[in-house]
């Protein structure tokens, strides 16, 4: 099956089961970046059903000779249905699947990406920011997906339903911390759920 049709029908799919992947118009953002940067190598945190890897994958294939992927996610069963669904694509030897805590996964990682995509916890980014922040190459681009949190992030978190609260105070501190920081230029654009795209300054 041609893969613009397999990730249509796993779009499909995706919402039919509740599992969340990046939204219709991130995807074609990813997609831009994907052009205009050209990453060689991409760094995901929170790999679903590979979807998202996927769509990478699939823009960088078009551009670039060789490129690879290491995507972290800490369910196993979504990880056995993204390494079934990568090699459906023919992208099993671009796309590593590492199955464990991001937390625990990311210190120990070494290698610099030129890419890399939060899309995993909300309540997490603070606390894996500074190990995105080391594992990015200077000019490369930090990608954080549903940065406004359904548009809940402009209350003060005492004053938010109790089940949102804790989450929204984390991305509150995110936003001050990544926004504020020097080494970085960033921005909070309207897409999607909110993404923050930043870029590692020399
Ligand atoms: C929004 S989904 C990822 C969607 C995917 N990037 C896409 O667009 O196709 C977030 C994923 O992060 C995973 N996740 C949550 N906490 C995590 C952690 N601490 N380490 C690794 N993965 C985590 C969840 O199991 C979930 O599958």
């Amino acid at each position: 099956m041609d893969n613009k049709l397999y990730i249509s029908q796993l779009r499909d799919y995706a919402q039919k089961e509740y599992i969340p992947i990046i939204r219709a118009d991130s995807e074609r953002f990813m997609d831009v970046l994907m052009n205009i940067h050209k990453p060689l190598r991409i760094l995901e945190i929170g790999t679903a059903i590979g979807y998202s890897s996927i769509c990478m994958a699939m823009a960088l294939q078009q551009r670039v000779d060789d490129f690879h992927i290491d995507t972290i996610e800490i369910d196993p069963e979504m990880v056995i249905a993204a390494r079934k669904n990568i090699e459906n694509c023919g992208f099993s030897h671009n796309i590593r699947v590492i199955c464990g805590d991001c937390l625990e996964v990311l210190p120990a990682l070494t290698a610099r990406y030129d890419f890399v995509f939060m899309d995993a916890a909300k309540g997490q980014y603070s606390r894996i920011y500074e190990d995105c922040l080391r594992l990015l190459r200077t000019d490369g681009i930090l990608l954080c997906d549903n940065c406004t949190y359904h548009g809940k992030l402009d209350v003060n978190p005492a004053q938010a339903p109790h089940k949102h609260r804790t989450i929204i105070a984390n991305m509150q501190e995110f936003h001050r911390i990544i926004l504020n920081d020097d080494r970085l230029s960033a921005v909070l654009l309207e897409v999607g759920d909110g993404m923050i795209l930043a870029s590692k300054k020399r």
